[in-house]
């Protein structure tokens, strides 16, 4: 006799999750979902309060930070500086990587982002580092027990009939346990680290006093322009600490997923439809391999050049056509199921664009497809990276936009030198800075980088991009020519103007990660060359 498989979960037709979970999710019967969207403007109003500018600098806060980053470098510079390059690099990193847990979420923020940097930071920083994306020093079970029994309002036993002491991970906000509810579900428990909204606070207050004063010392900064950079981290992070809105944050990506036809590449877990607070999160547990366990994978027959593929579309897809995705793509928030698909987790930062710069960002990437500089400067104002009032001619005049694309490998130091100071210089002047919106996507981007590094670094780039952008054409046509009056079926990819954009030639029939990695090492060491020349 053959056992039928049990019927799929009825909750797929509303999300991308696991085929069969320890409950069904129905967006309509959950109870921390009631007040959702008046609880997001009230979190969103704490903002401009919480930047509010002293008067005076946070002294004891800068003093510390400065205590603990000087105490690293000091007993770095006495003790393993002389032992060689390798061994005096990896005594900095772990020495850093100490001192960024030591001084709380904001700095393991920062540390987590490093982490994605492989191939732009030095190795041995990079590998301790990923240690603050799920290793992060727990609290103890007395500290989680508490929170747990405030936000509940009655004692832990009566809500779970296990609950492991030591976590399964913990990072910057919020430490995970495994636990069994006394209805039987197996689940796993996320709950807040008690004093990180209060420490963010405090970080918050330094980072607001110096942002402007960066912008006007040092005038190359307002291109990166700090003051929006602490705006979108208040605005991730006050969303970031209260858990009801991760939760429906994970309802909405689910959806999304699910409507653009991607629960064959990704999950989202499914969130418990009652015990959601602001500091518990209970939730169905994902199990898989590390993002990074490459080894891993390939032993289970997992394509991971299939996993980097989906994972491009499915982000671009809910970018484009939803204006959100998830922002806080790193190696710890995300895992591969023994089948193939991505468990993405942690959604408390979901990067959300508002309707007009929904459709500039469409039209950006578009744009880049069909080599249309017009369309893209257009799209990048839109999106408020230039003046609302700039003159867009004079900007591809100046910035030398129309003309043959420069390969940085085949320009001297000084040449690559002299072609940056210029386009920094013009850039400025024409008042262009990095838009907040596109700063949550940029730092993802830097992520994927790195995805592709590990996971397909022999994948044709050029292969992709016209794959991707054929899926799009073929498979959301109608919808973006509604949206934006270009229909993407019958406009012509312009392959030449992307290898341009890669700095190669048009003639140059592939490029992969690896090849692409060479030529950015070549400008690399002659640029470190250069600087040893003029020392
Ligand atoms: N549903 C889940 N199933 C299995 N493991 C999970 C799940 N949710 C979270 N984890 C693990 O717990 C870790 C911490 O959770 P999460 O990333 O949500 O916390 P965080 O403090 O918000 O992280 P970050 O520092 O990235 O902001 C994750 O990196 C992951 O290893
Ligand atoms: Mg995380």
């Amino acid at each position: 006799m053959t056992v039928a498989p049990p019927p799929a979960s009825p909750d797929l037709a509303v999300g991308a999750f696991t085929d069969h979970g320890p409950w069904i999710v129905d967006p309509t019967q959950l109870t921390w979902r009631r007040d959702i969207d008046r609880l997001r403007r009230r979190t969103r109003a704490e903002v401009p309060q919480l930047m509010r500018r002293r008067r005076l600098p946070p002294g004891r806060r800068v003093l510390r930070v400065g205590a603990v980053l000087g105490g690293a470098l000091g007993h770095w510079y006495v003790g393993a500086r002389r032992t060689g390059s390798t061994a005096s690099r990896a005594d900095l990193s772990r020495r850093l990587r100490d001192a960024f847990e030591e001084l709380g979420p904001t700095y393991i923020k920062l540390g987590q982002i490093i982490s994605s940097g492989e191939g732009i930071f030095p190795a041995e920083l990079v590998g301790q580092f990923k240690r603050l994306r799920d290793q992060v020093r727990p609290e103890t079970f007395d500290d989680v027990r508490r929170v747990v029994e405030t936000d509940f309002g009655r004692p832990l036993e009566e809500v779970f009939s296990w609950f492991s002491r030591e976590p399964v991970a913990a990072a910057s906000i919020a430490q995970v346990h495994r636990a069994t509810l006394c209805t039987g579900e197996p689940v796993v428990v996320k709950v807040q680290r008690p004093s990180v909204a209060a420490l963010v606070r405090r970080d918050l207050a330094a980072m607001s006093w110096i942002a402007p004063v960066l912008v006007g010392r040092i005038p190359v900064a307002a291109l990166a322009n700090p003051p929006a950079l602490v705006e979108l981290f208040a605005e991730t992070i006050v969303e970031e600490l209260d858990f009801r809105l991760e939760a429906e944050n994970m309802l909405d990506t689910a959806r999304i997923l699910a409507e653009t036809g991607e629960s064959q590449a990704m999950v989202v877990p499914r969130p418990h439809p009652d015990l959601v607070t602001r500091r518990v999160l209970v939730m169905e547990e994902l199990s898989g391999f590390a993002f990074d366990d490459l080894a891993g994978m390939q032993a289970a027959g997992i394509d991971t050049e299939r996993i980097v593929q989906a994972g491009m579309v499915a982000f671009l897809e809910g970018a484009m056509l939803y204006g959100v995705f998830h922002g806080d793509l790193h190696g710890g928030n995300l895992l591969v199921l023994p089948d193939g698909r991505v468990g993405l987790l942690d959604h408390g930062i979901t990067g959300r664009l508002d309707e007009p710069r929904r459709l500039a960002f469409l039209r950006l990437l578009l744009g880049g497809t069909v080599n249309d500089i017009r369309l893209q400067l257009g799209a990048l104002r839109d999106l408020g990276a230039l003046p609302p009032d700039v003159d867009l001619e004079a900007v591809i005049r100046d910035l030398k936009l129309d003309g043959p694309p420069i390969d940085p490998t085949k320009l001297t130091p000084d040449e690559l030198l002299r072609e940056i100071r210029e386009l920094t210089k013009a850039l400025l002047a024409y008042g262009a800075r990095m838009p907040k919106e596109l700063m949550l996507f940029v730092k993802d981007m830097l992520f994927l980088d790195g995805a592709i590094a590990t996971l397909a670094p022999d994948v044709d780039l050029f292969a992709e991009v016209t794959r991707v952008a054929t899926h799009f054409a073929t498979r959301h046509g109608d919808r973006i020519l509604r949206d934006i009056g270009i229909d993407p079926r019958t406009v012509e990819i312009d392959l030449a103007g992307i290898k341009g954009s890669f700095g190669v030639d048009a003639d140059t029939p592939s490029l992969t990660y690896r090849e692409l990695q060479a030529r950015r090492q070549v400008i690399q060491r002659r640029m470190e060359s250069r600087q040893r020349r003029h020392r």
